[in-house]
């Protein structure tokens, strides 16, 4: 049956560079397969899901509807931006005039431009002038779908769609992760780590670099732990940091693609918008805990989101912060991303050889990097070499 409206229907994974990852994530989400049927997660944990959302991508309206089997009905999960919509409204999958129905059933993203000269689609806000929406695909098939909507036409280009679509991708990866641990505190964890995939995935940093990260950032403070000076670092500690590494980039969600992906290297001007994803990250997490309430790994997160690139001499950005002013966890991350930056290949760059690395780092020791963590981080090198090989790119 022809759809009763025009649409760009665009094939997932279609048109962009980025289709090894997702083929990556294909494999993580059929890791996963064959004990997931459909989702019983919480209302809460929806709610989070879609507050997430709608703030890394920042359009005017979001919503989440999840697939009731037996109904055969979607059916509103947790809303952004809609105030005329209640959770537990239904719309049939069959219903030809939804543009929701249709994305769902024929796991299409459905995309409209032009909603005001659309009249044989409802949508779901009168005021909207455009909206996009995205089926949620698990790994036994669609779940439900996200929809976008945005109160000025043009609002989703093929890059926003792409964006949203790797969004909605993760987070249906997210939400049987949620539904597996089957507890409500790994929720977080699901959205924390969408959205630090999302700024991950975005930067073509190849897959394993956030699993890496967060191993070594393990490995470093594990080998702090009762050493003298360092009883900051208790269990809670390295368990939080193994987490709160991964999010040291989310800032670079806000990087516009034409300084973050490109091939050579950046000028003066492009490396100062660059050197924002340290605020903006930050701003990010700390923006998450006015909506979910203070939250110990986000505050760490927001820590190493900001500091990270602080130097030990105080010659680093963005504030300049000097030795032990940096927080702990953001002197680890520092020594654990440039290490990963530099033994692996960027855009920019070529990867370096472990000794290569260390080599340089050396010199930086007590410049850069804080010169007794980076003597114990390189004090086992043959773990760090383990890490590269447990997580390839
Ligand atoms: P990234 O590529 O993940 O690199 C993280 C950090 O690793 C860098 O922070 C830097 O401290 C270190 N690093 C990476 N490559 C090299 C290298 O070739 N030599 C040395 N000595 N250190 C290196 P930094 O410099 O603050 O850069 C932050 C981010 O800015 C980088 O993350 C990357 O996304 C971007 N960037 C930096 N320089 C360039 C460039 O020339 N071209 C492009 N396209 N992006 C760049
Ligand atoms: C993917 O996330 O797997 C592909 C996204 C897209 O092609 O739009
Ligand atoms: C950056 O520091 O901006 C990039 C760090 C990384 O992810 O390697
Ligand atoms: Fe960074």
């Amino acid at each position: 049956m022809a759809p009763p409206f025009n649409q760009d229907l665009m094939v997932r994974g279609d048109p962009v560079s980025i289709s090894d990852l997702g083929d990556n994530r294909l494999e993580a989400l059929q890791a996963f397969n064959a004990r997931l049927v459909c989702m019983t997660v919480d209302a809460a944990s929806y709610e989070e899901v879609v507050q997430g959302v709608a703030r890394v991508l920042g359009h005017d309206a979001c919503a989440l509807f999840m697939h009731d089997a037996l109904g055969r009905e979607l059916v509103l999960q947790a809303a952004v931006g809609y105030p005329g919509l209640r959770p537990g409204l239904r719309i049939g999958c069959d219903d030809p005039a939804s543009m929701h129905a249709q994305a769902f059933s024929e796991e299409y993203l459905v995309h409209v431009d032009d909603l005001a000269n659309q009249p044989g689609v409802k949508p779901l806000d009168p005021d909207l002038a455009s909206a996009l929406v995205v089926p949620l695909i698990s790994a036994r098939g669609p779940v439900g779908v996200f929809d976008f909507g945005s109160r000025t036409q043009g609002t989703f280009t093929s890059a926003e769609i792409r964006m949203c679509t790797m969004l909605v991708d993760q987070m249906a990866y997210s939400l049987e992760n949620l539904r597996l641990l089957g507890e409500l505190s790994s929720s977080r964890d699901a959205v924390i780590r969408g959205m630090a995939l999302l700024a991950e995935i975005r930067d073509s940093h190849i897959a394993g670099h956030l699993n890496r990260i967060c191993a070594y950032a393990k490995h470093l403070s594990e080998s702090l732990q009762s050493r003298p000076g360092f009883h900051e670092v208790t269990p809670a500690f390295i368990d939080m940091i193994s987490r709160a590494a991964a999010l040291h980039d989310v800032g670079k969600v806000g990087i516009p693609d034409s300084i973050l992906l490109k091939p050579g290297k950046l000028t003066a001007a492009e490396f100062e918008v660059m050197k924002s994803h340290t605020v903006m990250g930050a701003e990010l997490l700390e923006g998450l805990m006015q909506d979910y309430g203070k939250y110990e790994m986000i505050i760490m997160g927001a820590e190493v989101a900001r500091g990270h690139h602080e130097w030990w001499n105080g010659s680093g950005y963005p504030h300049g912060a000097m030795e032990r002013d940096i927080p702990l966890a953001a002197r680890i991350v520092a020594i654990c991303d440039v290490y990963d930056a530099l033994t692996s290949r960027r855009v920019y760059k070529d990867a370096w050889t472990p000794e290569e690395t260390f080599a340089t780092m050396r010199e930086n020791s007590g410049k850069q990097f804080d010169p007794e963590l980076l003597d114990i981080f390189f004090a086992k090198p043959r773990e760090l070499l383990a890490i590269r090989k447990r997580y390839p790119d």
